[in-house]
């Protein structure tokens, strides 16, 4: 069974209610998207493993606690998975950046991936997906079977916001995938839009349409 974690945090609540209202413009979405991710990133990042190091402060030697292993690897679903990215860079700098270009067919909605490039030793790596939207699921299942090719192991996916169809196609796909939703929506409509939803990600983060 997937490990599941839906946001109860009111910030989070209130940041997605602005998202989704139409007024909202460009600059604005962009600013939310930023720290919706970084406000989810803080939780999802809780089980990063730590080691002792030996610090000197002013006062004294003393051992103490600093992220261990390689670095993380942050992997956004273009283009809007790019939104979130910064929100988890201002958590953890040194992070690594793979993409993956993943775009839906408008009639099938089926995705089609056009671009792959991850950071190297991505199986020592903890991976945190990133995608504003969850809908079907297609894009997001691809996306980690594509990380899973390339030798990738222990994965996240963050998304702000679920269809009740995307997290079961991505937790039954991926039930190894640890899945972190800002909020549950109601369902998809004819077009596989989520509703309520907050409409085209991609569109409104980069002004395009
Ligand atoms: C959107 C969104 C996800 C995908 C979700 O991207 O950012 O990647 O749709 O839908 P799914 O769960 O049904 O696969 P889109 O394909 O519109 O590409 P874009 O980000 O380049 O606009
Ligand atoms: N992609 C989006 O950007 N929005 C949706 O509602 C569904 C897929």
């Amino acid at each position: 069974m997937a490990n599941i974690t839906i946001f109860e945090h009111p910030l989070i609540k209130h940041k997605i209610t602005l998202l989704r209202d139409k007024a909202t413009g460009t600059k604005d979405f962009r600013t939310l998207i930023e720290e919706i991710a970084m406000l989810m990133g803080y939780e999802a990042l809780r089980d990063l493993p730590l080691e002792e190091i030996e610090v000197e402060t002013p006062i004294c030697k003393t051992m103490a606690p600093v992220v261990s292993g390689k670095k993380l690897a942050i992997v956004p679903i273009l283009r809007a998975g790019l939104g979130m990215v910064s929100g988890i860079l201002a958590l953890v700098p040194s992070a690594k950046v793979g993409h993956i270009g993943m775009y839906r067919d408008e009639v099938t909605h089926i995705p089609h991936e056009y671009y792959c490039k991850l950071p190297d030793n991505i199986g020592e790596r903890t991976i945190i997906v990133l995608d504003p939207m969850l809908a079907t699921g297609g894009s997001a299942v691809d996306a980690v079977n594509l990380i899973k090719q390339r030798g990738g192991k222990h994965i996240k996916f963050m998304s702000i916001i679920a269809a009740p169809e995307g997290l079961k196609a991505l937790s039954e796909a991926h039930p190894d995938v640890e899945i972190y939703c800002g909020n549950l929506d109601e369902k998809l409509n004819e077009n596989c839009y989520i509703v309520p939803g907050l409409g085209d990600a991609g569109d409104r983060i980069f002004g395009t349409k």
